[in-house]
C-alpha cells in the first residue's frame, strides 16, 4: 500500500493510501512522540454511524467522539466555539490527539481545532470523501467560513498523519464522489498530465467506483498536491495554483448560501469559468482547452444555480488570493500546466461568469464555445 510523505517547511507526515490504510492507524499512533492523554475523534452523525467504531475499536487510549452537523454551511466560528467548550469539559489537556474522522468539512474545522485550542494540540485526518482524500486533508490548511467568504479565518497546521483509506469511500454519495473528482481533475490539469489521460482513459470505471482505479486517482493526486506543498507550505508562490478554479467557484458556493452546490461542482464550474478566461487571451491550446472542458463533463453533472454575473463578480472582491487589491487568477495553460496572473480585470471576469452562466443555462458546458 503506497505511503506518500508529506515533506513541508515546518512537518514531515506520512499518508497512507488504499483499500485498509484504516488499519495504519495503531502503528502510526505508535511512532508519534510524546504522551497521548486522550483521543478525541470529531465527526458527522452519518460518518459516526459508518465508521466510527472501527477507529474506536483501534484506539488504545481513553476515547471521546465529538459529533457536528454535516455541510458546509456549519464550517463555522459557532462551531467551533461549541466543540472547544466541549473539550475543556472533557478536560482535554494539550497531549489529547484529536482525529477528523469525515470529509472536507469535518477536517477543516477539527485542524482549526487542533491549531487554537490550547494554542495548539495534534491531529490526525481520516479522510472518507474523495474531495478531502485528493484534496483537503493534505496540506495543513484549516479554518471556517464566514458570511462574507469561505475559509476567510483559519490557519495553517499539519497534522501528524492522513489515513485516506478508499474502501470509506464506497459508501460515499455517487453525487460526493463525482464532485470529488473535480479536485483531481484539478491537480492532473496542474501537473500531471498521465492522471489527466488514466481518468480519460478510465472514467467509467472510476464513476463505478471500482476501488483500485480510485485508488490511483487518489494516490496521483495526492502526489501533485505533496509536491506544491513541499515548495510552497504557506502560500506565498505556487501554491495558489490549487486555487485553480476557486475564484469564481467560491464566488458560486457564497452567492447559493453553501447549500445548494457541493464544493467540488462549484469548483467544476470555475474552472470552466477560467478555461473559458485563458481561451480569450490564448494562453491554451484548443486541443487542451476542449480536452479539459470534456473531462470536468463527463466527471461531474455540474448543477445549475442562481446567480448573476453581477454578483459573482462582487463576490470575488473578497478572494483571499487578493493582495493589496491586485487578484491572483490560476489560468490553465495546457494540460499539466498552469500560471499565476495578476492582471485580470473586473471586465475578464464578468466575461468568464457570464459565459460559465450561459454555459450552465445550456448544460452544455464546453470549451469551443468560446466567441471568435
Ligand atoms: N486546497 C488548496 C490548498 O490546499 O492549497
Amino acid at each position: 500500500m503506497p505511503v506518500l510523505d508529506i515533506q513541508t517547511a515546518t512537518a514531515t507526515y506520512p499518508v497512507h493510501i488504499g483499500p485498509g490504510a484504516l488499519a495504519h492507524l495503531l502503528p502510526v499512533l505508535n511512532t508519534l512522540s510524546g504522551p497521548n492523554s486522550m483521543a478525541v475523534i470529531v465527526t458527522s452523525p452519518e460518518i459516526d454511524r459508518l465508521w466510527g467504531s472501527a477507529v474506536r475499536d483501534m484506539l488504545p487510549h481513553p476515547t471521546h467522539t465529538l459529533l457536528i452537523p454535516a455541510g458546509e454551511q456549519h464550517k463555522r466560528l459557532a462551531t467551533l466555539e461549541t466543540l472547544c467548550e466541549q473539550l475543556a469539559t472533557l478536560g482535554a489537556d494539550r497531549d489529547a490527539l484529536l482525529i477528523a474522522l469525515g470529509g472536507g468539512v469535518v477536517g477543516d474545522i477539527t485542524g482549526f481545532l487542533a491549531a487554537i485550542y490550547m494554542r495548539g494540540l495534534r491531529f490526525l485526518q481520516i479522510p472518507t470523501t474523495l474531495l478531502a482524500q485528493v484534496d483537503s486533508s493534505v496540506g495543513g490548511k484549516t479554518g471556517v467560513n464566514l458570511g462574507a467568504g469561505k475559509n476567510l479565518v483559519g490557519s495553517f497546521h499539519q497534522p501528524v498523519a492522513v489515513l485516506a483509506d478508499t474502501n470509506t469511500l464506497s459508501t460515499l454519495p455517487r453525487r460526493e464522489l463525482r464532485a470529488g473528482l473535480q479536485e483531481s481533475v484539478k491537480s492532473a490539469i496542474l501537473g500531471d498530465a498521465d492522471l489527466f489521460k488514466y481518468m480519460e482513459g478510465n472514467i467509467d470505471v472510476i464513476l463505478a467506483g471500482d476501488p483500485v482505479a480510485l485508488a490511483h486517482v487518489v494516490e496521483a493526486s495526492i502526489r501533485v498536491k505533496a509536491a506544491i506543498v513541499a515548495e510552497d507550505e504557506f502560500e506565498t508562490g505556487v501554491r495558489a495554483t490549487l486555487n485553480l478554479g476557486h475564484t469564481l467557484g467560491h464566488a458560486v458556493e457564497a452567492a447559493t448560501g453553501y447549500t445548494t452546490l457541493l464544493h467540488g461542482e462549484a469548483i467544476g464550474w470555475g474552472m470552466i469559468a477560467a478555461l473559458h478566461l485563458a481561451q480569450t487571451r490564448s494562453a491554451i491550446p484548443t486541443e487542451d482547452a476542449v480536452r479539459i472542458a470534456q473531462l470536468i463533463q463527463r466527471t461531474t453533472s455540474l448543477p445549475p444555480f442562481n446567480a448573476t454575473a453581477d454578483q459573482l463578480v462582487a463576490l470575488t472582491a473578497r478572494d483571499k488570493k487578493k493582495r493589496s487589491g491586485v487578484l491572483k487568477f490560476i489560468l490553465p495553460t495546457g494540460i499539466g500546466s498552469t500560471e499565476i496572473v495578476r492582471d485580470v480585470t473586473e471586465g475578464e471576469l464578468h466575461a468568464a461568469a457570464a459565459f460559465m452562466l450561459a454555459a450552465m443555462l445550456q448544460t452544455l458546458p464546453h470549451a469551443t464555445a468560446v466567441p471568435a
